[in-house]
């Protein structure tokens, strides 16, 4: 796949792309030099802002297919290499990317790089299938690290939950449910084309429900699992999340893909510790505001948390935590945080990883491979037992579309 320069920014130059050196940062340490690749939503709300405020990172690259895109994120003032392919990274000095493109892309491009030597933070659902898992992780054997995992881990509600529970006895069940007012992603884009997206709302909010569930029950193995999935609402241009890019046009109908993805997916998982998982993700529903709820049930009481994850503007209010007790129910207090802080927590935990001496890509690190290959295999699960097989083989080596 060709590719070309352009933008504001220089051509690339100078020595082929390092090897995933990993540069301990004492206090005045050169910033990690950082491709962002994907301009598009999560980029220019997350990545970009996020990492050239830290002082561990400089995006020095940034690559869209569309290059107005891409330009229209260059920091102002600021002398980066606009691309749009992938390839466009061959020769430039890197030390860490970012891959925030199309779920179709993840894998095949995050393969590339890790090749040439640079770690990679790959948006999630990190991979469609366990197939493209396997990938990933045999790319990673070259020695350059995968980071990944949810930013949700990362808010204090949650690790207001996380610390409860051992309070709650012996785990028995955990219900993840993370419903939207009208959220469908993209109307008309890549989200709702399952060829491209791999699916919907089970691969999109699920990921984060699971990596977050999975965490709080200490990555169990998943041993069964039922599954359903609907689309009632995908043609529905009300339905549409009107903070996506190509937003709701109400009263126009909306354009699906022909092979549209789900917009509704209900399941149930085993673990191989007998704790039994309920998962509800959906894009939209008949619902006044999005909400996210995690339940935690053992023997000695009942967490429930519900708040909204992510940036929607059709929040909860504020988020809860409460224990029900043999009919007591006691309030947790929770910090009011602001709407997306989670992120800020994501990239300075990267930052952290990224620094330290020895990466380590398979330890207790939060998106190791390991956690990665559970994921894919409980969203592959859930989706074989709905009847859904995956999507359609664009291979690993595939970058552009179908
Ligand atoms: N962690 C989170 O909370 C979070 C939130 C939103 C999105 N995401 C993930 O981030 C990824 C991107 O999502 P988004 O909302 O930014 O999507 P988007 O559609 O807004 O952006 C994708 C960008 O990729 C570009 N692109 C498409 N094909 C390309 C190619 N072959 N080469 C180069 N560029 C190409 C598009 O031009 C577009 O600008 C998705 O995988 C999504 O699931 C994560």
């Amino acid at each position: 796949m060709s590719g070309s320069m352009s933008g504001t920014a220089h051509a690339p130059s100078g020595p082929a792309v390092d090897a995933g050196r990993s540069r301990p940062r004492a206090a005045g340490a050169p910033r990690l030099r950082t491709a962002v690749l994907g301009a598009g939503w999560v980029s220019r709300t997350v990545w970009v802002p996020l990492l050239e405020a830290h002082p561990a990172f400089e995006v020095t690259a940034l690559v869209d297919a569309d290059p107005a895109v891409a330009r229209a994120l260059v920091p102002p003032g600021r002398d980066i290499v606009v691309g749009t392919d992938p390839d466009d990274l061959l020769g430039l000095p890197l030390d860490f990317a970012v891959v925030a493109l199309p779920n179709h892309l993840h894998v095949p491009v995050a393969r590339t790089l890790l090749g040439r030597g640079v770690p990679v933070f790959v948006e999630k659902p990190v991979c469609r299938t366990t197939a493209e898992a396997r990938a990933l992780a045999a790319a990673a054997r070259g020695g350059a690290g995968v980071y990944a995992g949810s930013a949700a881990r990362h808010r204090a509600d949650v690790q207001a939950l996380a610390a409860l529970l051992p309070s709650l006895g012996d785990l028995r069940a955990l219900g993840l449910d993370w419903t939207r007012a009208s959220g469908i992603p993209q109307r008309d884009g890549w989200f709702t084309d399952r060829r491209l997206a791999g699916g919907g709302a089970l691969l999109d909010l699920g990921w984060h429900l699971l990596d977050v569930g999975l965490d709080l029950l200490g990555r169990p193995g998943v041993t069964d699992a039922l599954g359903a999935v609907s689309g009632d609402w995908i043609g529905d241009a009300d339905a549409t999340a009107d903070w996506s890019p190509r937003g709701r046009n109400r009263g126009t109908p909306a354009h699906t893909a022909g092979d549209p993805v789900e917009d509704t997916a209900r399941g149930f998982l085993l673990t191989d510790t007998g704790v039994a998982v309920s998962i509800q993700a959906r894009w939209a529903s008949h619902q006044a505001v999005d909400s996210t709820t995690l339940t935690v049930e053992g023997t000695k009481g009942v967490a429930v948390l519900r708040g909204t994850f992510g940036f929607s503007p059709h929040r909860v209010p504020r988020s809860s935590l409460t224990v029900l007790r043999r009919g007591e129910r006691t309030v947790v207090p929770l910090p009011d945080e602001p709407v997306g802080i989670e992120y800020a927590r994501l990239v300075d935990d990267l930052a952290r990883r990224l620094t330290r001496p020895a990466p380590s890509t398979t330890g207790t690190d939060g998106g190791s491979l390991a956690e990665i290959g559970v994921l894919a295999h409980c969203i592959e699960r859930l989706y074989a037992a709905a009847g859904r097989t995956g999507p359609s083989p664009a291979t690993p080596e595939t970058w552009s579309a179908p």
